[in-house]
Formats: structure tokens, C-alpha cells, sequence
């Protein structure tokens, strides 16, 4: 079953959302198979966002996710990394479709709340950065079956 992380941003923790968030993934119908709230360290984020190494916005990025705490999650289900990655909208809150997260609650772009994983091997090597194999439970949930398949 696919598995995808989902960090609530600093933004996200500050304004009281990490509910919403967890609300919205959870009528969903995925499934949270791990998930804690925890400080960013700059080694940490320059692993996490590498790849935008050298962006005009890199240096803001770095800033934003080390600026407060950080809910991590990994949340499990068919298709869930494209599913998350609808839920959560386009980058930029204002090109976001209206009903998902980052259109009802952003403004801005550097201050989008919300971060999941964007393919299936972005999703593994995040998931490895944040969780010990420990810290993921595979659980039977009794409503699966409502669910899924
Ligand atoms: P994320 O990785 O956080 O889930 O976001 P994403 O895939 O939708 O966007 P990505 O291109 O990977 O950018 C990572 C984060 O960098 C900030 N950003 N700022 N000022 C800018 O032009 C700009 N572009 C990107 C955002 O916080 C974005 O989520
Ligand atoms: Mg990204």
C-alpha cells in the first residue's frame, strides 16, 4: 500500500491547523501510520530540500521550516501520494483550487503550510529522513473494509 509524508509547516502548528490538516487526510479515508511533532535542524532541512539547493528562495525556505516546531506524518492508503498532493493544492496558495488546504488557509507562497511528498521515490527517501522503520505502525483498522478493498 502507498505511503506518502506530510509535514504540517511551521505556519500550519502556529495557526492552530494541525487538526484540520490530520481532519481532512482522515475523512479522507488514509490511514496515519506514524506521525510526530518535532524542531527541523538546518542539516536536517538542507536533506529535505537539496534539491531546491541553489533556488532564489532557497536560503527563505530554510529559514521557514526551521522557524518552529513541525507536525510529521505518514499517512497510507491507494494512490495517497497524488491524492495528498490534490488535497493539499498548487504551491502557490493563489493558483491553489478552491476547497483544498493551501487555498482555504494560504496567501502566500512562502508560507504554504503544508508539504507532501511528490513521486514514489521522493516518498520513500522522505519518509527514511523522518522515521525509523520503529516509528511506523501497520495497523488493522476496524472501517478498512468501508474503505477499500
Ligand atoms: P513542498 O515540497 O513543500 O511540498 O512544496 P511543493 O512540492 O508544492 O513545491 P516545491 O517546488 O517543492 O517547493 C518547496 C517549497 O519551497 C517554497 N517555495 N517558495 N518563493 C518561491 O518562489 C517559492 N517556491 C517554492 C514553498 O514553501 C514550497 O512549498
Ligand atoms: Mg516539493
Amino acid at each position: 500500500m502507498e505511503r506518502t509524508l506530510v509535514i504540517c509547516k511551521p505556519d500550519a502548528v502556529q495557526r492552530g491547523l494541525i487538526g484540520e490538516v490530520i481532519s481532512r487526510l482522515e475523512r479522507r479515508g488514509l490511514k496515519l501510520v506514524g506521525m510526530k511533532l518535532i524542531a527541523i535542524s538546518q542539516e536536517l532541512a538542507h536533506q529535505h530540500y537539496g534539491v531546491h539547493e541553489g533556488k532564489p528562495f532557497f536560503e527563505n525556505l530554510i529559514r521557514y521550516i526551521t522557524s518552529a516546531p513541525v507536525v510529521v506524518m505518514v499517512w497510507q492508503g491507494p494512490g495517497a501520494i497524488a491524492l495528498v498532493r490534490r488535497t493539499m493544492g498548487s504551491t502557490n496558495p493563489q493558483e491553489a483550487a478552491p476547497g483544498t488546504i493551501r487555498a482555504d488557509f494560504g496567501l502566500y507562497i512562502e508560507r504554504n503550510l503544508i508539504h507532501g511528498s511528490d513521486g514514489p521515490e521522493t516518498a520513500e527517501a522522505e519518509i527514511k529522513l523522518y522515521f525509523t522503520p520503529e516509528e511506523l505502525v501497520d495497523w488493522e483498522r476496524s472501517t478498512d473494509r468501508w474503505i477499500s478493498r
